[in-house]
């Protein structure tokens, strides 16, 4: 899926038998419904829709860029391999895993980027992720989709979204102070990269905030 971050506790829930718990689900099962993620509308501009089979292409040229492939740790070389990126996210979607959006321009349904909140239902917990094709970056749409997703996820029930990203990418950092994500710190050595280990920063949003 290309997900960049693995903090400890996605996907969300232990394997444990729910007999016992004292404490219900914050989110119940069944709650995302649907073929796929809601339509969003950001602004007049910018739209988060699921991703078809048809965006392939797009998916190819995005992992084709270093930028996307560093912090994501991987590529898709053919559109096969895309299309099964794409049915992944389908899949995410009915096992209520996952939220991921194609973000695109809304008059022309152009590709601009990807943003995933993973969801850990049980517990109530979000992690936001995304990255946007090098042609649309610095115009502040990462930022606008970030935040979007948070609202949704917010609105599904989850009360804290957490965000992370290497203390290397400054992009990534700026968005999640752009969205209003507090920063609670640094796990150090936290995640392998394709040049070693990196320190990641770590940021969450609650419902409260
Ligand atoms: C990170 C990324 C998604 C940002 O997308 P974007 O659409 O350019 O971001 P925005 O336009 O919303 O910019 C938000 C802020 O980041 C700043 N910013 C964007 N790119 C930057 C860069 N390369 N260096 C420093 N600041 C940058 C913007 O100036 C803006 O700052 P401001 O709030 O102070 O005005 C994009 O650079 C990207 O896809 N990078 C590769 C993949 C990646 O890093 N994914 C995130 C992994 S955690």
């Amino acid at each position: 899926m290309g997900r960049q971050c693995l903090v400890p506790d996605f996907p969300g829930g232990d394997m444990l038998s729910p007999m016992g718990k004292i404490i219900p689900p914050v989110v119940a099962s069944g709650s995302m419904t649907g073929d796929g993620p809601p339509v969003i509308d950001i602004d007049d501009a910018v739209r988060l829709r699921a991703w078809r089979a048809d965006d392939a292409g797009v998916v190819v040229d995005a992992f084709a860029d270093p930028d996307i492939q560093r912090w994501h740790f991987r590529r898709y070389d053919t559109e096969r391999e895309a299309l099964d990126w794409i049915e992944a996210t389908w899949r995410d979607w009915r096992a209520e895993r996952a939220a991921t959006w194609a973000v695109v321009w809304t008059d022309t349904d152009e590709v601009a980027g990807r943003v995933t909140v993973y969801t850990a239902l049980e517990d109530g917990h979000g992690e936001v992720s995304y990255w946007m094709l090098p042609q649309f970056r610095r115009r502040g749409i990462a930022s606008r989709a970030c935040t979007a997703a948070t609202r949704w996820a917010h609105a599904l029930g989850l009360h804290r979204i957490q965000l992370e990203h290497s203390v290397e990418n400054d992009a990534s950092e700026h968005v999640a102070l752009r969205c209003r994500f507090h920063e609670e710190g640094v796990r150090r050595g936290a995640t392998m990269h394709a040049d070693g280990w990196h320190d990641m920063r770590q940021y969450a949003h609650l419902a409260t905030d």
